[in-house]
């Protein structure tokens, strides 16, 4: 809606989890280059963890954009809701295997055959789970038994896990203990820092077409990123919100009062939630901690 008035060629804050517009934050980096060692190291079993919205299905986009042009096999499911039958028909499904999808046992024994030969040629196969968190204790039970398989080389299928912290909280009871131990490379995604949100606004920006942004005043970058706590997601969504109603009012730069209304509609809250921040030149009370953010989404 807004993309002429600001020379836009791309909406720059889409909320989908686009490799296209990435941003390489330190962390992010890191996660990505876990995610690929692992699987190129054939690690047996990965997991990535992150509170809401900081960018784990992006991370597993790009691990697919890398191995899709690495020809290496790969199931992903995303819809971690699943029962156990579910949850082999969604894998012989995604592996195209030749055999009953409904049953679990064809399933199993069509998924080793393939993976026996995948290693014989020196190629390796590869579960994701997006979402994992949602698994249900028997699908995760399964998933363990399948991380078993191997040859005299290395673990036959790599598993890649994401979600949310609770996802840590899952594996670390007692009956996981076995899959925890196997768990080779772990990786957290935090929050944005500050001057990682800037450079995140600004790239995304860049992506879309505007190479030298002027939209969003440094004091108005510098509240937006303590409103939504470096939460790439709710990022998005504010300055999404922000260029819309600049657009509508006919203004080339956002300001703080759009900022205040954006935040109002958004119902989003934040630590010492107040309207105006004193560091910003705004004046009022001191900050008080409320550690509690809304998910926006
Ligand atoms: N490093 C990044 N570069 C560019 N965009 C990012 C990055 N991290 C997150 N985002 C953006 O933030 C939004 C949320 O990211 P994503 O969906 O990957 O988060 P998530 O951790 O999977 O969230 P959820 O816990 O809800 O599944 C998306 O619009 C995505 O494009
Ligand atoms: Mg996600």
């Amino acid at each position: 809606m807004y993309k002429a008035f600001f020379g836009l060629k791309e909406n720059p804050f889409n909320l989908s989890p686009d490799p296209a517009f990435l941003y390489r934050s330190a962390q992010h980096e890191e996660a990505l280059a876990n995610l690929i060692y692992g699987v190129q190291s054939r690690k047996g079993f990965i997991v990535l963890t992150g509170e809401v919205g900081t960018g784990k299905t992006t991370m597993l986009e790009c691990l697919r954009d890398f191995l899709t042009a690495q020809q290496v096999v790969f199931a992903y499911l995303f819809n971690s809701r699943l029962t156990v039958e579910q949850f082999f028909e969604m894998i012989a499904y995604d592996l195209d295997l030749r055999c009953n999808r409904e049953s679990k046992t064809e399933v199993l024994f069509a998924l080793n055959h393939m993976l026996l030969q995948r290693a014989n040629q020196g190629r390796g196969s590869v579960l994701i789970v997006d979402e994992a968190h949602n698994l249900d204790w028997n699908v995760l039970e399964e998933i363990r038994l399948l991380g078993n398989l191997e040859n005299r080389r290395g673990k036959l299928l790599q598993i890649v896990l994401a979600g949310q912290p609770e996802l840590d909280r899952k594996l670390d009871a007692p009956e996981f203990r076995q899959l925890k131990q196997r768990i080779a490379l772990r990786c957290t995604l935090q929050p944005l820092q500050e001057h990682e949100t800037v450079e995140y606004i600004t790239t995304r920006l860049a992506r879309a077409g505007m190479l030298e942004q002027t939209v969003f005043p440094p004091e108005l970058l510098a509240e937006v990123h303590y409103r939504t706590q470096g939460i790439p997601r709710l990022i998005n969504a504010v300055c999404d919100n922000l260029l819309l109603t600049a657009f509508a009012m006919e203004s080339k730069s956002a300001t703080m009062e759009m900022l205040d209304e954006v935040t109002a509609d958004m119902r989003l809250e934040w630590p010492g939630k107040r309207p105006y921040r004193s560091h910003t030149g705004y004046s009022g009370e001191p900050l008080k901690e409320r550690p509690y953010y809304s998910r926006g989404d």
